[in-house]
């Protein structure tokens, strides 16, 4: 089966059909989200957070989305894969950003990239895409930019930072994206720029009306329930399954009824040996 294109993707717009992005880090998710019919797969950067630990996205490397994306693209068949461009990666130059989307693609297998910002990114979205690299791009609450905006703030709140925000959201489109994520904003802002674009849009706290929805997979699975922010709903409480499961593990080995007859390997003839238990 072949992975979705970007015309697929801009089908669905056309169609009226919501379009499901969710996030995986490695095969093993990849598969499962793949097996389950999502449209699109995102390697984001929030891997820095939910795979190592940190505060925030900026610490994380070119090299490890390159590793995590190459992972990723193993377990899928018929979903896009989209590559997170980490901080500083794409800022510097239009030059250094097609350098790192083009390892994204080579080296991660990703069939697109997605990197944040509106005006400020608009050559570095022109740039990727004239070499052939389709792109997503990412405006509202732009987590790279965290301490700028004060924290992972809801942005296009006040009349002006709403028109900031649309008109992000236009020139990026102009610069060439196929695809927009919109995080963080009103869901009246949100319906007007899905509205507006021809592109379609894919929302994480951004209300209803986007063309589509994108979740972190750690989050919509309720693997670590101490995060609960309002957009995230928890589709399961993994976190629970899985210490429960790893504690019943760790009890029966303790108890010695693991492994039992069952999962224990025996001989083809038994030998007759010595008893030694
Ligand atoms: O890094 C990420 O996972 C993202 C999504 C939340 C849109 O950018």
């Amino acid at each position: 089966m072949a992975r979705k294109s970007v015309l697929d993707l801009r089908k669905k717009k056309a169609d009226n059909d919501k379009i499901v992005m969710v996030t995986a880090y490695d095969w093993t998710m990849a598969r499962l989200v793949d097996k389950a019919g999502v449209d699109m797969v995102l390697v984001g950067d929030s891997l820095g957070m939910v795979v190592q630990g940190r505060q925030d996205t900026l610490p994380v490397t070119v090299d490890e989305m390159v590793y995590h994306s190459r992972c990723v693209a193993a377990g899928l068949e018929q979903a896009h894969l989209v590559a997170d461009m980490p901080f500083m990666s794409y800022q510097i130059s239009p030059e250094q950003a097609l350098m790192t989307a083009g390892r994204l693609m080579k080296e991660g297998m990703a069939q697109s990239v997605k990197l944040e910002g509106g005006e400020r990114s608009a050559e570095a979205v022109r740039r990727i895409v004239q070499a052939g690299v389709p792109v997503v791009a990412h405006v509202g609450l732009t987590p790279q930019s965290v301490h700028a905006m004060g924290g992972f703030k809801v942005q296009g709140r006040s009349e002006v930072d709403a028109e900031r925000v649309l008109r992000d959201a236009l020139i990026v489109e102009e610069a060439g994206a196929f695809c927009l994520v919109l995080e963080g904003m009103p869901t009246d802002l949100a319906a007007e720029i899905t509205a507006r674009l021809d592109i379609p849009t894919i929302g994480i706290g951004a209300g209803q009306h986007c063309d589509g929805q994108v979740l972190v997979v750690n989050d919509l699975l309720g693997m670590n329930t101490d995060f609960k922010p309002k957009f995230v709903k928890h589709y399961a409480n993994l976190e629970q399954t899985i210490i429960g499961a790893v504690e019943t593990y760790a009890s029966e080995v303790r108890d010695g009824s693991f492994p039992d007859h069952a999962h224990s390997f025996n001989r083809k003839t038994p030998r007759k040996i010595a008893k030694l238990y």
